[in-house]
């Protein structure tokens, strides 16, 4: 059986089990949702949101994209988070990089890739950003490595300075963002431990909206 049409027999099989467990298991699915996270990936597909973290349907809020980007003028991710933020009221942001990404990777090279250039580019503004740092990196491992890092660092940058995250915060104290790298070989993930609140005190030197006084 092909891969695809192996799909629906999973399906049914997943129905099955979980009717099982608790008969009423879609009635109450279909009733809505409250996830407490957002959570923001790559679209790696060995990178799996809910099977590695062990979250459960209506628990979290997900958006995957090539190297978990949120690129200051992206309509799809803006709605994502004005929609988690402020409808769904998430407490906890979280963006998720992944060490072998190949989005990172590419955009480590010299190499046009057509429509995926502009996508790309965001990750270089964040070797840029970082160049110091890495290009004292003499190993090409380790750079790509501490690269991954900083784009998700900058990516929960772009979070805090939208109006959307500044306005819930300030008023609720929800929700926190949080940085994640998923290690391939291990299955760890690890917790970057940004420093959210200095990041929003910094960013709010030339971000503040003015949207809370
Ligand atoms: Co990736």
């Amino acid at each position: 059986m092909s891969v695809y049409r192996k799909l629906f027999q999973n399906n049914k099989i997943w129905r099955e089990n979980k009717q099982s467990i608790n008969a009423d298991y879609f009635k109450d699915l279909s009733e809505g949702q409250r996830p407490e996270i957002l959570y923001i990936g790559c679209s790696d597909s060995r990178v799996t949101a809910e099977e590695m973290t062990g979250i459960k349907p209506g628990q979290m809020f997900v958006h995957r994209n090539i190297a978990n980007l949120i690129p200051n003028n992206d309509p799809n991710s803006a709605a994502v988070i004005e929609y988690a933020i402020t409808h769904l009221k998430v407490k906890h942001v979280v963006v998720c990089g992944h060490y072998k990404c190949g989005g990172v990777k590419a955009a480590m090279e010299a190499k046009d890739l057509g429509i995926l250039n502009s996508w790309l580019r965001n990750i270089r503004d964040v070797y840029r950003l970082h160049k110091d740092e890495l290009n004292q990196i003499n190993d090409e491992e380790a750079k790509y490595m501490r690269l991954v890092e900083l784009n998700v660092q900058e990516q929960c940058l772009n979070i805090i300075k939208t109006a959307t995250l500044q306005r819930a915060y300030l008023k609720t104290g929800f929700p926190t963002v949080h940085g994640w790298v998923f290690d391939l070989h291990s299955g760890a993930i690890k917790d970057l431990r940004i420093d959210f609140e200095k990041m929003l005190t910094e960013i709010r030197e030339i971000y503040d909206l003015g949207t809370v006084k």
